[in-house]
């Protein structure tokens, strides 16, 4: 089968109900507790990507029981200590930084060598930014040019740290988090607002950590967890950062309206709700709810007539870090030049995504500026395409393909989309979605 997909007519307005797939934040860090749970964990709308099954794969080879069915996926942990170490094991996280990263947290106490490897993508960015934080608990890392093909081998006597993490990545954050989870004594970690999954999962545990809220940082202790609790009966929520496409869908289409169902809204999350709201798109939560320590709602999205440029402060960063490129085409249409800046963390993604989002709103025949943390769009409230554009060679990025197909079928013009299969890292049904609403 052809991995092009080929759209040439804009959508027709549409009014429906739709399901996004399972968070995938949420979903790899279900996996990896339930790892290391005593006892049996079981999860429902677990996110079955590529990603995902990367870190099903990954437990497994270190000895992990898992089945997956239809309608659930159990996974029996042996407790914290429980992996089944052996001689030369090779963990390939395929594309998924937040497998490749969260896991060597985990595997500080190894007693073997592991190997991670990843696909071409995940082997160019930086382990860096991990391993120097975790050889200060004891291990011992060695990497490939700041990346991939790595080896981590723990240590017995692990020390606590104290870590800054100055960059508001959660996958640091996080893989220090199960550091300090398996260390005696206190870790310390003063960490830059980023997704707070690992620290609720924590806390709905009851695992021993303590967290302090300052304005910009939160300042986490950790220790060492004797025994974690089996997560049992997780219904994972969706996923917002799949729920983004259709929510930018819905804006630049005529006379339409979505509800996307059960969506994790967990604060540190919504960066793309606060800037649509504020560049004029009709953005309602319905049905709020507190699920096991993060919040869902239904979310209600409706055509967006008139679209302001922002000058999107910096603070709501993190909070949007995986929508930026989706953003973009909201600003595409945006009366104004929009401004978004320190965004620097979006070439150190899946794909360079602040080089080639520029890059694809030029086919578009939007004007852009770009330095290397910033972009400034000219937004044009007439924006139609009427050209040939061809999208390849993107690193198999996911979210380049899923942010083409979005412009397409806002825009029209006549698009050859290639890498189709890369939807399968985050989000398998996007396109069966699309034809829902296309008919
Ligand atoms: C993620 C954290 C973010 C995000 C990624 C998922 C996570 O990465 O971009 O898609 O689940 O912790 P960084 O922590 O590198 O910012």
């Amino acid at each position: 089968m052809s991995n092009i997909t080929k759209i040439c007519r804009k959508i027709n307005s549409f009014e429906k109900t739709i399901n996004v797939s399972g968070d995938k934040s949420l979903s790899i860090r279900w996996v990896l507790f339930s790892s290391m749970g005593n006892g049996k964990s079981k999860a429902f709308n677990l996110l079955l990507s590529e990603d995902v099954l990367a870190a099903i794969n990954a437990v497994k080879k270190l000895g992990i029981k898992v089945n997956i069915n239809k309608k659930y996926c159990t996974i029996f942990g042996n407790g914290p200590s429980g992996y089944k170490y052996k001689k030369n094991i090779t963990i390939n996280a395929q594309n998924s930084g937040t497998l490749g990263r969260l896991i060597m947290g985990i595997l500080i106490d190894a007693p073997y060598k592991i190997k991670i490897v990843g696909d071409k993508s995940l082997s160019k960015r930086d382990f860096s930014r991990i391993a120097n934080p975790l050889k200060k608990f004891g291990a011992k890392i060695k990497l490939t040019n700041k990346g991939l093909p790595l080896t981590i081998c723990g240590n017995k006597n692990l020390k606590p740290i104290k870590y800054l993490e100055n960059r508001g990545s959660a996958q640091c954050k996080s893989s220090v988090i199960f550091a300090g989870l398996k260390t005696l004594g206190k870790s310390f970690i003063k960490a830059k607002k980023s997704r707070n999954h690992t620290e609720l999962l924590c806390k709905h545990l009851k695992l021993p950590i303590k967290i302090k809220k300052t304005k910009n940082y939160d300042l986490i202790e950790i220790k060492k967890a004797k025994k974690i609790n089996p997560l049992t009966n997780y219904k994972i929520p969706s996923d917002i950062s799949s729920g983004a496409f259709f929510i930018v869908l819905t804006a630049l289409s005529d006379n339409s309206k979505l509800l996307i169902k059960n969506v994790n809204i967990n604060p540190s999350r919504i960066g793309i709700i606060t800037i649509l709201k504020r560049m004029g798109v009709n953005i309602k939560f319905k049905n709020k709810q507190n699920y096991k320590g993060e919040v869902t709602a239904d979310i209600l999205v409706k055509s967006s007539k008139k679209l302001k440029a922002i000058n999107c402060p910096s603070k709501f960063n993190s909070q949007a870090i995986d929508e930026f490129l989706i953003i973009f085409l909201i600003a595409a249409k945006a009366n104004g030049v929009s401004y978004f800046k320190d965004i620097g963390e979006l070439d150190q993604k899946e794909s360079p995504r602040l080089k080639w989002g520029s890059k694809i709103l030029n086919k578009m025949g939007i004007k852009t500026i770009t330095t290397d943390s910033s972009i400034k769009i000219f937004g044009n409230p007439d924006l139609k395409i009427n050209k040939k554009i061809v999208i390849k060679n993107y690193l198999n990025d996911h979210r380049v393909f899923m942010t083409s197909v979005i412009a397409a079928l806002a825009f029209g013009g006549t698009w050859d989309i290639y890498d189709k299969d890369s939807i399968k890292t985050s989000f398998p049904t996007f396109l069966n979605i699309i034809n829902d609403l296309r008919k």
